[in-house]
């Protein structure tokens, strides 16, 4: 099973960038971190991030053509103002899960709303850098799911 993490923008700054909402774990710790979970779920992992709307509209739409079987996306700011991350997401079909590291519900109104989300299986907010780990578990059951039902 091959399952591509997308990271949105400023997500790189993980660790320095405002640590009373994000924490001190940098990005490169997640994906350590994701790495090892992985590799005990049997699973390839791949990484990706950018401040780039479009690069992370042509990001979602290769993953296709790399028979990606599950994406993990932050996408960050984008989540409240991408119509065209949406879309990617919806045109691929690739089974998703949108992570947040804060809980987008309890801050700010524009941050409420994802536009992303609805593009998604689900999406688990709240719950710092352990919310990639659960990402990849609600894969890996829905994934193995699928494959058992052939679906
Ligand atoms: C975020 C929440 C977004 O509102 C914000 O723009 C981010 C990070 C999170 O992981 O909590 O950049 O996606």
């Amino acid at each position: 099973m091959k399952i591509l993490v997308i990271s949105g923008p400023n997500l790189q700054l993980l660790g320095v960038r405002k640590p009373e909402i994000y924490g001190t774990v940098t990005l490169q710790d997640i994906e350590n971190d994701l790495q090892i979970s992985a590799a005990s779920l049997g699973m390839n992992i791949s990484f990706f991030q950018s401040n780039h709307e479009g690069e992370i509209v042509d990001r979602i739409a290769a993953a296709r053509g790399e028979q990606i079987d599950g994406i993990i996306i932050n996408p960050a700011a984008y989540t409240h103002t991408s119509v065209a991350i949406r879309d990617a997401l919806e045109a691929v079909a690739i089974p998703a899960v949108e992570v947040h590291l804060s809980n987008i519900h309890g801050r700010e109104e524009f941050r409420r709303k994802s536009l992303t989300a609805a593009m998604c299986i689900g999406q688990i907010s709240g719950f710092g850098p352990d919310g990639y780990r659960l990402a990849l578990q609600a894969l890996a059951y829905r994934l193995n799911r699928r494959n058992q039902n052939n679906i």
